[in-house]
């Protein structure tokens, strides 16, 4: 099905990937632009979003890198004026950027926790701010919003911060889409579950001891026993941002292979 999103103009924040291969945002950015999109690359490292843009380029895509930072309010107003001046008025925002710090409310510090806000919700807030105004004023748009399953179950990992954070997504996302169902614009989350991407080896790895233990825990938590990729979040995300899901509003869509369909603990 080719053309899936033919003549948007795509913003993707958190486009890079945090190692080689890929990560959630750099896929779907790709994505976006196979189907047909402009896509912005934004990512807070220069050269993770030139990566993804030069990936998009040389497959004849239209597309740009652009820097910036999710937490500061201007950055991400820059980032979208750069976007509309380049590529033209946007119609999908796509939200990657998170991140998670471990630790329950006891072991987190004051910064930890402020900064799990400051990427996981107010990057949210920050990038919808900017972007919405040219939303209505076309009256027609879609926002995917990524989340996590930890926004709705207890994962196994003890991440008080990154738990709360995403379920305010979750909410955030339900609170735009029904504020602005009216003016055409739609907002919905993907939820992750166990996805194989190079941010695990970065930020999960410290629970267990080895990486190797990590990807057999992880796999065997999952119903059909291997972890999701990249990918899978992609095309999830791809689907809601595009006109096939046009009535779909609101919805926090678990991408888990079942894994939230189970209690845990009794497989
Ligand atoms: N991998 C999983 O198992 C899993 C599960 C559930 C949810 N998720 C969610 O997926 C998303 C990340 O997926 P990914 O694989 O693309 O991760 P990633 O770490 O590979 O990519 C995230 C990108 O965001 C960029 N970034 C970080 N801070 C930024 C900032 N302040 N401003 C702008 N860009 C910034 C990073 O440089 C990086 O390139 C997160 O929201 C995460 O919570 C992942």
């Amino acid at each position: 099905m080719p053309d899936r999103v033919k003549g948007k103009v795509a913003i993707v924040f958190g486009a890079g990937s945090s190692g080689p291969g890929w990560g959630n945002g750099k896929a779907a950015a790709v994505l976006y632009a196979r189907e047909g999109a402009a896509v912005a690359c934004v990512d807070l490292h220069a050269k993770a979003a030139e990566e993804t843009a030069g990936i998009i380029a040389g497959e004849g895509g239209r597309t740009i890198a652009v820097a910036a930072d999710v937490t500061d309010p201007t950055s991400v107003e820059k980032a979208v004026e750069t976007t509309s001046e380049a590529l033209g008025t946007i119609s999908i925002l796509h939200n990657n950027v998170g991140v998670t710090h471990m630790g329950g409310p006891a072991d987190l510090s004051e910064e930890q926790f402020q900064l799990s806000v400051d990427l996981n919700l107010g990057s949210v807030y920050r990038t919808t701010k900017a972007v919405i105004p040219q939303m209505v004023e076309a009256g027609e748009g879609a926002i995917v919003n990524i989340s996590s399953l930890a926004g709705i179950r207890w994962t196994g990992y003890p991440y008080f911060a990154y738990y709360a954070t995403k379920a305010a997504v979750n909410q955030a996302t339900v609170a735009i889409a029904i504020q602005y169902a009216s003016r055409g614009i739609r907002a919905n989350c993907v939820m992750p579950g166990l996805i194989d991407t190079p941010l695990i080896y970065k930020q999960i790895s410290s629970q267990y001891a080895s990486v190797e233990e990590m990807v057999a825990a992880r796999s065997a938590a999952v119903p059909g026993g291997k972890m999701g990729d990249a990918w899978d979040i992609a095309h999830a995300a791809l689907f809601l941002a595009s006109d096939e899901a046009k009535f779909i509003n609101g919805v926090c869509l678990p991408v888990d292979g079942g894994q939230s369909c189970t209690v845990a603990g009794l497989r």
